[in-house]
């Protein structure tokens, strides 16, 4: 059993994100894993402010949702991205959740080349919907996943359900009428089998 934690960066409650969700928890639960999602609507995390306080041993100064997160992070097996697209990227409210990673940091005296510190280690995925469906439309999300979550702090990917074609905003949430439900479902089941 897994200790999966899920962040919502998606602005609708009902939303396609939501309902992505919804679907890879059930199958998890399912699985027998324990699973928490925490919105990141309802818990407002800010962007790091680069002040570098936490280099020098303190706290972040930012005294806003992460903090309450931060031993949920560190207990988590698993921390899967949830995310509207935004403009051709994870939402706002992702990127700032990711930014303030910076002050969960470790001193590392010998990194690989490209990194200058260490992160808790964790497994990782991403849940994304979108209005679009070509070919491109996750490339700029998915580069960014790769290299900021992957390649730089080191989460061990688990995979990627990328739900195009889910309807825009303007109207109501389409992704009941793609098979993204069903595999989100699937996704979860079958994390760690
Ligand atoms: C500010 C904003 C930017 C968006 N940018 C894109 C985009 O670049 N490409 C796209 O295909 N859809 C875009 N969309 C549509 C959403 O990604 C899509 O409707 C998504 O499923 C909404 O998720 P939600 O129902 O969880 O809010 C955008 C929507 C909003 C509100």
């Amino acid at each position: 059993m897994k200790n999966i934690l899920v962040i919502q960066g998606g602005g609708r409650a009902k939303g396609n994100t939501a309902q992505l969700i919804d679907s890879f928890v059930a199958g998890a639960k399912e699985a027998g894993h324990s699973v928490e999602v925490i919105s990141l609507i309802k818990n407002e995390v800010k962007g790091c402010l680069g002040c570098n306080a936490c280099r020098y041993g303190k706290a972040c100064v930012q005294k806003d949702a992460f903090h309450d997160m931060i031993p949920k992070i560190k207990n988590a097996d698993c921390i899967v991205f949830a995310s509207p697209l935004y403009f051709w990227t994870v939402s706002a409210r992702i990127k700032a959740f990711i930014e303030r990673f910076y002050c969960i940091a470790e001193e590392d005296s010998n990194p690989p080349l490209g990194r200058y510190e260490t992160y808790p280690i964790k497994d990782c995925a991403l849940l994304m919907t979108s209005a679009d469906h070509f070919f491109w439309t996750f490339e700029q999300a998915v580069s960014y996943y790769q290299f900021a979550l992957v390649n730089y702090i080191g989460f061990k990917d688990k995979g990627m359900l990328l739900a195009g074609g889910c309807g825009d905003t303007n109207g109501k949430p389409q992704i009941d009428k793609t098979d993204y439900l069903e595999k989100a479902y699937m996704f979860g089941k079958h994390l760690y089998s």
